[in-house]
């Protein structure tokens, strides 16, 4: 493509040269916390550098992450051999292999804290479905709609999750997000997509639109409870901390403001933010 072809107000891409032989690697790194009580010293980088109380917070929110991961492993397996096409079956083993390795990247980092993360490592390994920390990885997918609501809507919360990390104090798990996020976005991607075929294409693919809107009202409300109590003491702790950017009901706000108008362009509607929930 030439210069004069772009569209008004474009810039060329650099040449390739110079995008990815910059001194150090491909992307400069951020060394400095960004935010929070330390904001301007240099990110902690080793386990051993870390503060006591973040030590704390780290292996929790990593141990949480994990859990989440090997959780929804167990939930896609049966639909491996399951779903309706070809495709789909392809994208499952996709996301199986991907939130595989999120589990072992949260567990990499785990190990880093020692004989107390190697311990919680142990026993995630040890996890049957139904015995994880948070409610919507252990309910099972009953149905392919399942499988289409929990990605769009779960998977989607997963990802504000990780957004909440980058750039975060903890050198290690800041430069962990952007390979897992853009896997992540495929999981997401591929749930609207099936919620949409659904949807639309009654009957031809996987049921109908009254079967979609079903799992949007199962999986809508245990994803909104995913993001933990509002005025949690441990979110704002970890925003102050550098660790997190957003409070939960900042997160969840952002989120439904994301999720809204999605549903309403396949004709879905989005259930009371407030109905069916178990945490607040
Ligand atoms: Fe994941
Ligand atoms: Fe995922």
């Amino acid at each position: 493509m030439t210069d004069s072809s772009l569209p008004p107000g474009a810039q060329p891409a650099p040449p390739l040269s110079q995008k990815t032989l910059k001194e150090g690697g491909t992307v400069e790194p951020v060394r400095e916390i960004l935010w929070g009580s330390s904001a301007g010293v240099r990110k902690y980088e080793t386990s051993e550098e870390v503060p006591p109380d973040m030590r704390k917070l780290v292996v929790k929110l990593m141990v949480v992450q994990a859990d989440t991961e090997f959780g929804s492993i167990q939930q896609h397996r049966p639909w491996l051999d399951h779903a309706p096409t070809l495709e789909d079956r392809w994208i499952e083993a996709r996301i199986i292999a991907d939130e595989a390795r999120h589990g072992l990247q949260a567990c990499r980092i785990l190990r880093d804290f020692g004989e107390e993360g190697q311990k919680f490592t142990d026993e995630l390994l040890t996890k049957k479905e139904g015995e994880h920390k948070l409610e919507a990885f252990n309910i099972p997918f009953d149905r392919w709609s399942d499988v289409g609501a929990f990605t769009c809507f779960v998977d989607r919360v997963g990802v504000y999750q990780l957004r909440a990390f980058q750039e975060c104090s903890y050198g290690p798990l800041a430069r962990a997000m952007p390979l897992m996020l853009s896997e992540e976005q495929l999981h997401l991607n591929f749930g609207f997509s099936v919620l949409k075929r659904i949807a639309k294409d009654e009957g031809k693919y996987y049921g109908d639109r009254a079967e979609a809107q079903r799992a949007v009202n199962k999986w809508f409300p245990r994803a909104l409870d995913m993001f933990g109590h509002s005025n949690s003491e441990t979110s704002r702790r970890a925003i102050e901390l550098g660790l997190k950017r957003w409070t939960n009901e900042e997160a969840r706000e952002r989120y439904l403001k994301e999720v809204a108008p999605l549903m309403e362009s396949i004709g879905l509607e989005l259930p009371d933010p407030l109905a069916n929930r178990h945490i607040l």
